[in-house]
């Protein structure tokens, strides 16, 4: 699906380079997890990989195949057909991502203007087809809305709902969950798992936080100053860090998240091992449970959390019952 091999990037204004040589790949169906700190090099990896480079002021090499097409070396209309159509991006801020002045139903449908012959009837039904896929309440309605008339969550939604109308094979994902609270955050994680199980697409989630890319993740590549440090099964890499930077990322994430990560894991180690039932729902603890009164993923009291199978799960019920 993606083969990235020996990607540099170097921007002329600056002294080091910013992609030092990164290489990976994402086969059909997968979703692998970029981590790394700040300025790290995950969102020019992802620029370079939906032809987004600002090539006149960068040098680049590297191939970045994307079912074969090299973006990096791209022309414009190759770039055109593959943007959207078959690579879908999502960036954090989905406020600044979309027009203020143009409805959401619009925004949604405009890959598929550039994309297809489709009637204008058509678009319609396959944005609002869209924009129900990303489980919006009411998607005729969030259709006719502006940006401003929506919440964050819903404008996060409706950024994925754009990215995916064309039924593009890859999704690139930079932080989309970073600009919103803890709840929203574990709906949107479930959705795109169920976006990644039920259309098999292949995802390239970046984020800065270990702990919700082990929620969606098999596969994890950790970036520090432009290079891959460390690359592996998420489970592995969570529990058995072997960089130092790693280690300083892992050493940052609390201990009763780390509890609950061990029952995910857990859960899913027997999933796999074929015991039936095994991959329930590990944090729903017996009323008083100690661990059943952890706080939620990122350390904060509200008390949800997103288990191995995707669910969410709030604090009340599992302390309640
Ligand atoms: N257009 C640009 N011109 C010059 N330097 C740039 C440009 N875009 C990114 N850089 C530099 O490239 C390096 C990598 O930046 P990048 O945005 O990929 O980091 P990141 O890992 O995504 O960080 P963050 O977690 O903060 O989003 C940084 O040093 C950044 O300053
Ligand atoms: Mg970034």
């Amino acid at each position: 699906m993606l083969e990235v091999r020996d990607l540099h990037v170097k921007f002329q204004n600056r002294d080091r380079e910013a992609v030092a040589g990164v290489s990976f790949t994402i086969r059909d169906g997968e979703i692998l997890g970029l981590v790394g700190e700040s300025g790290s090099g995950k969102s020019v990896t992802a620029m370079s990989i939906a032809g987004l480079l600002p090539r006149k002021k960068c040098d680049y090499r590297g191939d970045v195949l994307v079912d074969g097409e090299d973006m990096l070396h791209a022309d414009r209309a190759l770039l055109r057909k593959v943007q959207g159509n078959k690579i879908g991006v999502v960036f954090q801020e989905p406020m600044s991502a979309m027009d203020p002045l143009m409805k959401v139903g619009r925004q949604v449908e405009e890959v598929l203007v550039i994309h297809t012959d489709l009637s204008p009837e058509e678009r319609r039904k396959r944005a609002i087809e869209a924009l129900t896929d990303v489980e919006l309440a009411d998607p005729e309605g969030v259709y006719n809305k502006y940006p401003h008339e929506l919440s964050g969550g819903m404008l996060q939604r409706s950024m994925i709902a754009a990215a995916i109308v064309a039924r593009p094979s890859l999704l690139l994902l930079d932080e989309p969950t970073t600009a919103l609270d803890v709840t929203i955050q574990a709906q949107i994680l479930k959705l795109l798992k169920k976006l990644n199980e039920e259309y098999g697409m292949s995802m390239l989630f970046i984020s800065h936080n270990l702990n919700v890319v082990r929620k969606l993740c098999k596969r994890v590549a950790v970036m520090q100053k432009g290079e891959i440090v460390e690359e592996g099964c998420t489970d592995a890499v969570f529990f058995r860090p072997q960089h130092p930077y790693t280690q300083h990322l892992i050493a940052c994430i609390p201990a009763r998240v780390k509890v609950i990560a061990k029952k995910d894991a857990e859960a899913r180690r027997l999933a796999a091992d074929g015991a039936a039932g095994a991959a329930a729902v590990p944090e729903k603890k017996a009323p008083g449970s100690a661990e059943g009164a952890a706080m939620g993923p990122e350390g904060t009291s509200h008390g949800d959390t997103v288990t191995a199978s995707g669910e969410e799960v709030k604090g009340g019920e599992r302390n309640g019952r």
